[in-house]
């Protein structure tokens, strides 16, 4: 059943692994036969009324929203702010003149979410929750709620809610940029880039004594670790971070590639691992130079990239899926690399210490 380990040493790999199965799944459940997005003409008419979108999480979560702002804007061309519910909370952001509220929560029950949500109804702010979790406190009090249908997610370090996140958004974007008659929205093709991004992971994961190895040689001896990227790779080397720390205790730190010479490149020593992912076109050559910099201070560099931009040398070569899906590709990456470092390690990899599933206090 769902809520079993199986063969699986920890509920977190099983859950990496069941990524493909829930793209897939998302594909039949929010896509027709052509691709048409299957979302409520409620909520997209609703969505179509704003002037600026607001998506508000925590942890992963915030994560998936960043990534979730370039979808937005990219498809439909309304501005969105991605904010930390628990900053929202006490010192809310200026109001467009028709905001719209997203919450993103694997649980549903986040309490620094739940306090944004109370002053979104005292204002009239109309809100959506997209959640795991379709009968929490954050789907019931929301204007209204979308499932991630990702099945139950056991392992306190969140996977495949993640991508699941990703990929709703990327739902909503596309219905909402059709119904507002924005041609990327027509043009991007969702249903196909599911399928390579189901397909790409699938190939990640059946390359992942590959990614034990590296986690082995270059992670574990380590301290500390830093992630770079640029574009959209930025907020998924926030969430490559967050995930490689929170199970492994390895300090890691998300980098836009280029800030990190603006200071942070003084902690680079000889050996410190450097993961830098690159997906993204505009700036491939970029993130070479910024690769050159720390190489140079002695860091240890692990590429993670897009076929397309490969070179001779790199560690860990991504299929090619569409650029605005192509976290759905990498994070399972890093994904693994977390998974790894802190089963090698001996810890206890669904239950890192200090750290709960759902935090309902603020
Ligand atoms: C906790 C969990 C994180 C999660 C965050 C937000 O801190 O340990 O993994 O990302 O809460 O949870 P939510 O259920 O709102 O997505």
């Amino acid at each position: 059943d769902a809520a079993s380990k199986g063969t699986y040493d920890f509920y977190m790999l099983k859950e990496i692994c069941e990524q493909p199965g829930v793209l897939r799944h998302l594909d039949q459940f929010y896509l027709d036969q052509n691709g048409k997005p299957k979302v409520s003409a409620a909520i997209i008419d609703a969505l179509a009324k704003a002037d600026k979108l607001y998506i508000f999480a925590a942890g992963t979560s915030y994560h998936a929203g960043l990534v979730g702002k370039l979808l937005f804007e990219k498809l439909t061309k309304i501005p969105t702010e991605v904010g930390f519910a628990s900053e929202a909370g006490y010192h809310f952001p200026m109001m467009s003149q028709h905001p719209f509220f997203i919450f993103l929560s694997q649980s549903g029950e986040t309490a620094d979410s739940r306090v944004v949500l109370q002053e979104a109804i005292k204002r009239n702010i109309p809100s959506l929750t997209l959640t795991n979790v379709p009968e929490s406190t954050l789907a019931r009090e929301a204007n209204y709620s979308m499932a991630l249908e990702a099945g139950p997610e056991i392992a306190v370090a969140s996977t495949k809610a993640y991508t699941a996140q990703v990929a709703v958004q990327a739902v909503i974007a596309k219905a909402l940029g059709e119904k507002m008659g924005d041609d990327a929205a027509a043009a991007f093709k969702l249903k196909q880039n599911l399928a390579l991004a189901a397909e790409g992971i699938e190939q990640v994961v059946s390359n992942q004594e590959k990614i034990e190895q590296l986690a082995q040689k270059d992670l574990i001896p380590s301290r500390n670790a830093f992630y770079i990227g640029r574009g959209i790779d930025y907020p998924v080397a926030l969430e490559a971070a967050l995930k490689l720390k929170e199970v492994s205790y390895i300090q890691t730190e998300g980098f836009a590639a280029a800030e990190l010479k603006h200071g942070t490149i003084s902690l680079i020593e000889k050996g410190t691992p450097v993961i830098a992912l690159i997906n993204d076109p505009l700036t491939a050559d970029l993130m070479r130079g910024n690769i050159q910099e720390v190489v140079a201070r002695g860091a240890n560099v692990i590429t993670i990239v897009n076929k397309s931009l490969a070179q001779t040398g790199d560690d860990i070569i991504l299929p090619e899926v569409d650029y605005f899906l192509s976290p759905l590709v990498t994070v399972v990456v890093t994904q693994l690399l977390a998974y790894f470092a802190a089963k090698d390690k001996g810890l206890d990899v669904d239950k890192p210490r200090n750290l709960a599933k759902s935090v309902t206090v603020e």
